[in-house]
């Protein structure tokens, strides 16, 4: 089956309210009719609303870098699923390393957010991948079979339309270091192996899976030409819209 690819902008905490209308303003303008890719962007919470307003009628799809799993409360500094859809946003990006590794969010906080956010309409993308010490330890393997497997728990079949999961190796991430394509595929061969067993064939030759770790211009090609690599979730190279649409040009040019 094949699958269309995805490819996503992480912002982190970057851009000022300038920065950020300007770089929106360029992904519009180069961007905002590609149809045969799925674009994304991920910027700060707080200009979300003002992006949202700016890729309004372009294909490109406003989602968060995280959220919580409760509907509203006491929960200070935190933003739910319904707050985020209340402007604008599709998607939601959950486990990435750095809210793992920084902040320190276990694999069942995330499942938990995992649930809570498809449950709630927006679409999932789960990121999962291991350090380099577990890499030199050669626990790449478990580690990530783990953070799939806890942060799929309670997903139903039917659900899995709206995950997307994406690979990316910490030491490759903000680096400049990428994971060669060999060990990008290996990896993303075992997650959609254990995709099939966690689901069923169907499911697992359906489910997108991106790469993430210095994915830039030069480097998308051999990439996105993987088997199994279906996209990729850009972090430094999607701050510059130059760049971000090379990746996505690296992509639809794939044979
Ligand atoms: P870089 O592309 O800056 O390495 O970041 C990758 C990433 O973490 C995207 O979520």
């Amino acid at each position: 089956m094949p699958r269309k690819l995805y490819i996503a902008g992480n912002w982190k905490m970057n851009t000022s309210l300038a920065e950020c209308a300007a770089l929106t303003e360029g992904l519009v303008e180069r961007l905002g009719d590609v149809a045969d890719v799925d674009l994304a962007i991920a910027p700060p919470f707080v200009y979300l609303q003002a992006v949202g307003r700016q890729v309004q009628g372009s294909r490109i799809a406003l989602g968060a870098q995280n959220m919580f799993y409760e509907d509203n409360g006491a929960y200070t500094g935190e933003t739910s699923a319904a707050m985020l859809k209340d402007v604008g946003c599709c998607f939601v990006i959950l486990g990435h390393s750095e809210r793992r590794h920084v902040i320190g969010e276990t694999d069942e906080l995330i499942n938990r957010k995992v649930l809570k956010a498809l449950a709630d309409g927006l679409t999932v993308i789960l990121a999962v991948g291991e350090l380099l010490e577990q890499r030199q330890a050669g626990q790449t393997m478990d580690v990530v079979r783990r953070q799939v497997q806890v942060g799929l728990e309670g997903v139903g079949v039917a659900e899995m339309a709206g995950v997307t999961l994406a690979y990316e190796p910490v030491w490759a991430i903000g680096t400049g270091e990428t994971a060669s394509p060999a060990q990008a595929q290996d990896v993303h061969a075992m997650i959609r192996t254990l995709v099939g067993d966690l689901y069923d064939a169907e499911t697992a030759a359906a489910t997108r899976i991106q790469y993430g770790g210095s994915v830039k211009p030069s480097n998308a090609a051999e990439l996105l030409a993987l088997d199994d690599v279906d996209g990729a979730l850009v972090g430094g190279a999607s701050l510059k819209a130059e760049d971000f649409a090379g990746i996505v040009q690296a992509g639809r040019d794939v044979p």
